[in-house]
């Protein structure tokens, strides 16, 4: 993967989101676990509220704005602080639109993201194009705040908007058949300059890929906001995966396919580095990349003045509830 990580994080003091009320993430999967998510989330704070200095979205679709607006306020998990919207903004991978932090916040504004539909194929009963109302139609929109742990090292706290993908796979009805899901970000050059460019190393359309068990997880979430509004074009509108055990690359932005299919998917960084990357991508500090070690990570902010370096947790700090997934596995093998 291409690692161009400045020293100095660009976001200044003023622009950090100041800490809101929040539930802790344990009764939030205490509630998960109790099947009563939607009573504990009931809170008095609308999700808006808490992000006064977030800009406004330059353009939602109005079942969309509705929809964000309505969505409870959770606490944060204890002992974290949300990163500030400036730096979850600006510093983005998304090599559509370039491969440097800053070309996603720069160039991603150019695509246009409303209509929108995802199509559902493979070994499914339900199979279809859905446009993004239709998808949303059916599910309770809710905040949950996960951090987020790049294999190239950093890291960030993000108060995501979205729906367990578990909902959706319910709802199209997978066959026996269906053993893994993959995933496949829009292609559209005209719109996406990294795509156009000669010098990009990747093979589009960005694919990825989960187990049908790691789809189901109640912690895997389909965003389709960030911050109390709609997701930011950098950071995958207008629907993007979030799998917050797994290193970042697995979470796919942008997202116009799902299939459900028999055999392991292909996928963008494993196909291109398989020594580097793997399809499991856990967090794991005691599996070293070949070129660096896993163990730390720079919290974002970051900076030589102000260095916010601590020490990685094996599956990001979510083994209590997803290390049953890989009972048996060796994680060193299967990284
Ligand atoms: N999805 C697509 N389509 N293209 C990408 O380049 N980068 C991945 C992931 N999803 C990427 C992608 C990587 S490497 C990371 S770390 C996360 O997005 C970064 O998400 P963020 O920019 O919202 O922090």
């Amino acid at each position: 993967m291409l690692i161009k990580v400045p020293k100095v994080s660009s976001a200044a003091e003023s622009e950090v989101t100041p800490e809101a009320v929040y539930l802790s993430r344990r009764s939030v999967l205490a509630a998960l676990a109790a099947g009563s998510l939607s009573g504990a989330l009931a809170l008095p704070a609308r999700a808006d509220e808490r992000f006064a200095d977030v800009p406004s979205p330059e353009s939602v679709p109005p079942f969309l704005e509705s929809r964000l607006a309505a969505v409870p306020a959770v606490e944060l998990p204890s002992g974290e602080e949300v990163t500030p919207f400036f730096d979850a903004t600006h510093y983005n991978n998304f090599y559509e639109f370039g491969s440097s932090k800053q070309d996603p916040s720069r160039h991603a504004g150019e695509l246009i993201t409303d209509p929108w539909s995802v199509e559902i194929d493979g070994e499914v009963a339900r199979p279809g194009r859905y446009s993004l109302e239709d998808l949303l139609s059916q599910v309770t929109l809710q905040e949950r705040i996960y951090r987020l742990r790049c294999v190239e090292g950093w890291s960030m706290v993000i108060p995501w908007i979205g729906f367990p993908l578990a909902e959706l796979i319910r709802r199209v009805e997978p066959s026996g058949h269906a053993r893994y899901l993959r995933f496949e970000t829009l292609v559209r050059r005209e719109q996406m300059r990294g795509v156009r460019s000669e010098l990009g190393l990747i093979e589009w359309p960005y694919i990825e890929g989960l187990r049908l068990d790691e789809a189901m997880h109640p912690l895997t979430i389909l965003a389709v906001g960030m911050y109390g509004r709609s997701l930011p074009n950098q950071n995958g509108a207008p629907l993007r995966l979030v799998v917050p055990w797994k290193y970042g690359f697995k979470s796919i932005k942008s997202i116009i396919r799902i299939s459900f299919v028999r055999d392991r998917p292909a996928t963008t960084w494993q196909t291109m580095a398989p020594e580097e990357y793997g399809f499991y991508a856990n967090v794991n500090p005691a599996v070293s990349h070949p070129r660096w070690s896993q163990a730390r990570e720079r919290r974002l902010p970051n900076s030589l003045f102000k260095p916010n370096v601590r020490p990685t947790q094996l599956f990001n700090g979510y083994a209590e509830e997803v290390a049953s997934l890989y009972s048996g596995m060796d994680l060193r093998k299967d990284y």
